[in-house]
């Protein structure tokens, strides 16, 4: 066995960071298959806390090649920030990151169009994390997107800028009545990152190829989440990429064939940050309770996230809309101190149980959750080494979440330190 992928099961922020940052001690190559510097990885070890934008969260542990795949989408100047941070963090990038030379780049105006869009009352509002996400994918999907390879050629990448300037400065002109700032201004800024991008870029396929054949150990690692997903998830409300585990084959052209496992992140509760339909969302004291217990304020934008229960109809979805074969459970610690937990089991809407999907938002809008209880444990499970040292109650609701699932969890998270974990399993 030797390609896995870490997938996040509910609408992200499941605490990937922490199980990636974990799973890449076994791991030889940590490669990031979607998504953008919208997502916000972290990992916490003595004492301190890194958050991840762009740069894989296997990056902690020296000699692990990092990989930054094509389907991610790369602002220069949030990459190069990011760099600057792990090598004044002594993080020796050179002998550790590659990134694909076919991975798209965002460029200014594309956040440009992301803020103008929210705030405007022509279109339905996101919620989106304001970094040029969709409007960066929305080019690569037109085939007019500026790839990192085109630094190799200053003259391309000058004709490609133009041209797509003149489209992108007369629709703002349209819409908004104002210029964008200048096409050379903007040539200018992209080649202050020529240096540093040539540096590093590759290609990474052949690379990744080269170490599947080697039988090194591959860890692919999702961003965002599986209700996040631009075709699965639930839209208009998700990101633009694909962020389930079909991404990682051609985020980073690795044949389907050659992934042996998939890993599934899932919160032992639900947050969501932006708009979108929220079944189990609460809008009461344990919804208050969850925030604050769990610190639930956004990575990337420090939005606070919306808090509810767990919800089994997203996560059997996921678990087979990814083929998850094994799960992390996060946060919960966060649990310590409830009386009483739900568990939505399906949503009930017009007469009729869901325990599917629907790709119809009404029904997770308007539906009702149909709830499961279990007991609060009322004590703390920080310390719990291995399953057992958990509070019963605390084991009760863990064995319920498998039992409702119908597959096992490889690691309880109960802290965001790498040893608050009980590991129950290897990745590979
Ligand atoms: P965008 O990816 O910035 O276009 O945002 C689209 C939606 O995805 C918004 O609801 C964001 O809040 C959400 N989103 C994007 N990245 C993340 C993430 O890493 N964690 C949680 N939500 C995210």
């Amino acid at each position: 066995m030797s390609v896995a992928v870490v997938v996040g099961m509910q609408w992200g922020d499941e605490g990937k960071g922490k199980v990636i940052d974990l799973l890449s001690e076994e791991a030889d190559v940590i490669a990031r298959y979607a998504g953008g510097h919208n997502a916000g990885h972290t990992i916490v070890f003595d004492g301190n806390q890194h958050i991840l934008h762009l740069i894989p969260s296997g990056i902690f542990h020296s000699g692990k090649l990092c990989i930054i795949g094509n389907g991610v989408v790369i602002d220069p100047a949030a990459l190069i920030h990011e760099m600057d941070l792990l090598k004044n963090a002594g993080i020796n990038l050179d002998e550790q990151l590659v990134i694909s030379d076919r991975a798209n780049i965002i460029l200014p105006y594309h956040g440009t169009f992301d803020k103008g869009r929210e705030n405007s009352n022509n279109f339905e509002k996101i919620g989106t994390t304001g970094r040029g996400i969709g409007p960066s994918y929305a080019d690569k999907i037109a085939r007019s997107g500026i790839r990192a390879c085109d630094y190799r050629n200053e003259r391309y990448l000058r004709k490609k800028l133009e041209s797509n300037y003149q489209e992108k400065n007369s629709i703002f002109r349209d819409l908004y009545g104002k210029e964008l700032p200048s096409c050379e201004s903007m040539f200018e800024d992209l080649m202050g990152y020529q240096e540093t991008i040539l540096k590093y870029i590759g290609d990474t396929h052949v690379l990744l190829r080269n170490k599947i054949e080697q039988k090194k150990k591959v860890l692919c690692e999702g961003a965002q989440g599986t209700m996040l997903d631009v075709d699965h998830g639930t839209y208009p409300f998700v990101t633009s990429s694909n962020s389930t585990s079909g991404g990682a084959s051609t985020g980073l052209g690795i044949p389907p064939t050659q992934i042996d496992r998939v890993v599934g992140v899932i919160k032992a509760y639900t947050t969501r940050v932006g708009e979108g339909p929220f079944p189990t969302e609460l809008h009461n004291k344990d919804g208050e309770k969850l925030r604050k217990e769990g610190h639930e304020f956004g990575s990337t934008t420090g939005r606070p996230r919306r808090c509810g229960w767990f919800d089994a109809v997203v996560a059997r979805y996921a678990i087979r809309l990814n083929g998850i074969d094994a799960m992390a459970i996060t946060k919960l610690d966060v649990l310590d101190r409830f009386d009483t937990l739900k568990v939505c089991t399906g949503y009930k809407y017009k007469g009729k149980i869901f325990e599917e999907m629907p790709a119809d938002l009404d029904v997770l809008e308007n539906g009702e959750p149909v709830y499961t209880q279990f007991e609060g444990w009322n004590q703390s499970t920080v310390k719990a080494e291995n399953f057992n040292e958990l509070p019963d109650k605390a084991k009760r609701y863990v064995d319920g979440l498998q039992s409702i699932m119908g597959i096992g969890f490889l690691m309880i998270s109960t802290g965001p330190e790498r040893n608050q974990t009980i590991h129950q399993g290897t990745l590979f």
